[in-house]
């Protein structure tokens, strides 16, 4: 009842009455005044004028369900939402729920997180109502090999979004950094349920830093309200994330990686770059001189040597 109220308020730029809205929608007037206590709590400002009616006044700055599938296009990717308040981390439920069967595109997101991650276990910090911390959840008929192209993807996908709905033009640092004026804008962290030879799932993790203010950043980090100045509207940019997202990945699953390979690559910060790669096994130094089919960072060495990286911290020494 909430979503057809609103839908009534959204399609009158005037006032409506109570009684015509209660009328039309076949509710008792006391029925209709909950709803409407229901909606401002939930943020909507809603304002009411004796002898006027009501009408709405603008949006909150939720992420709430019924407002990201209103004007998204896609065909599967956020057709089924999870939404929280407070999770622990949306990459967490994500891969309970793919394991119970959740549908492929299935999305999780959470107004704030306890337990955000980060690759090479690192904590994501995600205050509330700020980003956009969200977890995808698909099903490729690809190896487990070939999974970090879509680590690749997702950073293709969100650089797009950024450009489009914030006119922001952001760079990747190999695998996963989304970079803003050398700053760290965003992240994906990319989990998998596999066996040798078969993917039951993957979950791709996006955190976004929106509108955060200066003192919730680490200094290597930034926001879109630092380097805009104002804030921006974190629904537009995930419905743009998951049209992009959706988009790239049918062409991936029609024609495999290239297209994504060949796009990653303009948008890359790291290649062509003197890198210093710090894995749990090693240290590698050297050229980032290309990326391979399977996602893999090709690095030359001082003594010539090429090396394919898989994982690990990449520093960009110059
Ligand atoms: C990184 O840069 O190391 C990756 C950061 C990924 C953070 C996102 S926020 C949504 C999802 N849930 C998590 O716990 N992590 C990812």
């Amino acid at each position: 009842m909430n979503e057809k109220i609103l839908n009534l308020l959204r399609n009158s730029n005037d006032y409506v009455s109570g009684e015509e809205i209660s009328h039309r929608l076949g509710v008792s007037r006391q029925a209709f005044w909950k709803h409407i206590q229901d909606l401002k709590g939930m943020g909507y400002d809603i304002v009411a004028v004796p002898h006027l009616g009501y009408r709405l006044v603008s949006l909150p700055d939720r992420l709430f369900s019924s407002e990201i599938e209103r004007g998204l296009d896609t065909k599967f990717m956020g057709r089924k939402i999870y939404y929280f308040d407070t999770a622990s981390s949306t990459n967490d439920i994500a891969m309970q729920l793919a394991s119970k069967g959740a549908p492929e595109g299935t999305i999780i997101l959470s107004e704030s997180q306890t337990k955000g991650r980060g690759r090479l276990n690192r904590a994501w910090i995600s205050p509330k109502y700020k980003g956009i911390y969200l977890s995808v959840i698909l099903k490729p008929d690809i190896l487990p090999k070939d999974a970090p192209v879509l680590t690749l993807l997702a950073g293709v996908s969100a650089c797009e979004a950024l450009k489009e709905v914030c006119g922001v033009d952001s760079l990747i640092k190999w695998p996963n950094d989304i970079l803003a004026q050398n700053k760290k804008l965003g992240g994906i962290l990319t989990e998998l349920n596999a066996e040798t030879d078969e993917i039951h799932h993957i979950v791709i993790g996006i955190g976004l830093n929106v509108n955060n203010d200066k003192k919730s950043l680490l200094p290597s980090a930034t926001s879109l309200k630092e380097l805009g100045g104002e804030n921006v509207s974190r629904l537009k940019l995930l419905q743009e994330f998951l049209r992009r997202l959706e988009e790239n990945y049918l062409v991936f699953q029609k024609k495999g990686g290239a297209a994504t390979i060949e796009k990653w690559r303009r948008l890359s910060d790291t290649l062509g770059r003197h890198v210093r790669i710090i894995s749990h096994k090693e240290h590698i130094e050297g050229q980032a001189l290309d990326i391979d089919t399977d996602g893999g960072l090709l690095v030359r060495q001082g003594s010539g040597i090429m090396r394919k990286v898989m994982t690990g911290d990449v520093v960009h020494c110059r």
